[in-house]
């Protein structure tokens, strides 16, 4: 079943954005030939722009911009929030144009991460979103959607249709598990946390790039964190454009998030790059999470 035929059973805006979205990522996906390489910039977290990045993050903006569907767009690679004024609908986007871009350079799979806010308020908690989705530039480029209908996985044919892959994903409670950080630079409860997973036979897999590293989690189970680090207490990851879409593909894939205290979904964005430690993937892991984390272990 190819994806426009899938989304007839949700809201139909949330289909014509998912429908956009799929539609960029045929381009961004041939874009990886033509424009992969250093722009010379850095974005508002002082991280080196690729071209890519920019040039993903343009061809979204005008696909957000000219669907008349959407009011603001939130992207990690602009310093504000962008109003349309000429919107007719009340849609607010989170956008991470390109997850994962230093992979872009060794040829690993890289993302684009999108939420979707119906009341336009993207300085919203995660809980409010009505859907989200990712697509995942690896061997296949695939798309991931919910819209609060289960999670489902569609593959982009050699026509550059995306069909049907995976109906609703379940996370399992599995036993992979992926750490951001330097190990020297992690708390005695983060640390304590991960022993525990490998006495537990939790086997490692880290490439870098959060969007394949949670999908992994998603189909195999068990954990993906980025946690709070010694002299980072916040970790590294973003709420908005990050933690939010994929903490909430995670919940309805039966799954969970937190930051080691409560959900992901649960916290009020501060500001635009606000940043939290996270804990995402099948429920035991992150129960065993909050445990640790709350010093109960
Ligand atoms: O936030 C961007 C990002 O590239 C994520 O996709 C990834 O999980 C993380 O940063 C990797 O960070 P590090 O290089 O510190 O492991």
């Amino acid at each position: 079943m190819r994806l426009e035929e899938h989304l007839k059973s949700v809201d139909k805006d949330i289909a014509c954005l998912i429908n956009l979205v799929a539609e960029k990522a045929k381009v961004i996906q041939w874009g990886f030939l033509s424009h992969n390489f250093y722009a010379g910039t850095e974005n508002i977290y002082g991280e080196e722009q690729l071209e890519m990045d920019k040039w993903a993050d343009r061809i979204l903006f005008e696909a957000f911009e000219e669907c008349g569907l959407v009011k603001t767009v939130a992207s990690e690679e602009q310093a504000e929030i962008q109003e349309i004024v000429k919107a007719k609908g009340t849609w607010g986007i989170t956008l991470d144009p390109l997850d994962g871009v230093s992979c872009v350079e060794t040829n690993l799979a890289v993302g684009t991460i999108v939420g979707m806010f119906n009341e336009g308020n993207v300085m919203e908690k995660g809980e409010k979103m009505d859907a989200a989705c990712y697509v995942l530039y690896g061997p296949l480029t695939t798309l991931v959607y919910t819209a609060k209908k289960g999670v489902h996985e569609f593959v982009m044919n050699k026509d550059g249709d995306f069909v049907l892959r995976k109906e609703n994903i379940k996370m399992p409670e599995g036993n992979i598990y992926g750490s951001g950080g330097l190990n020297k630079d992690w708390t005695p409860e983060h640390e304590k946390y991960i022993k525990d997973l490998e006495k537990q036979g939790y086997k490692l897999r880290y490439s870098g790039s959060f969007a394949a590293d949670f999908h992994q989690v998603l189909y195999k189970g068990g954990v993906f964190t980025y946690p709070a680090l010694k002299e980072k207490p916040n970790g590294k990851l973003r709420l908005l454009f990050e933690c939010n879409p994929m903490s909430f593909i995670a919940k309805e894939a039966g799954g969970d998030s937190t930051n080691g205290e409560q959900s992901i979904l649960s916290i009020k964005p501060e500001k635009l790059d606000h940043r939290v430690p996270i804990y995402v993937g099948s429920k035991g892991a992150i129960k065993l999470a909050e445990e640790y984390m709350g010093g109960k272990k």
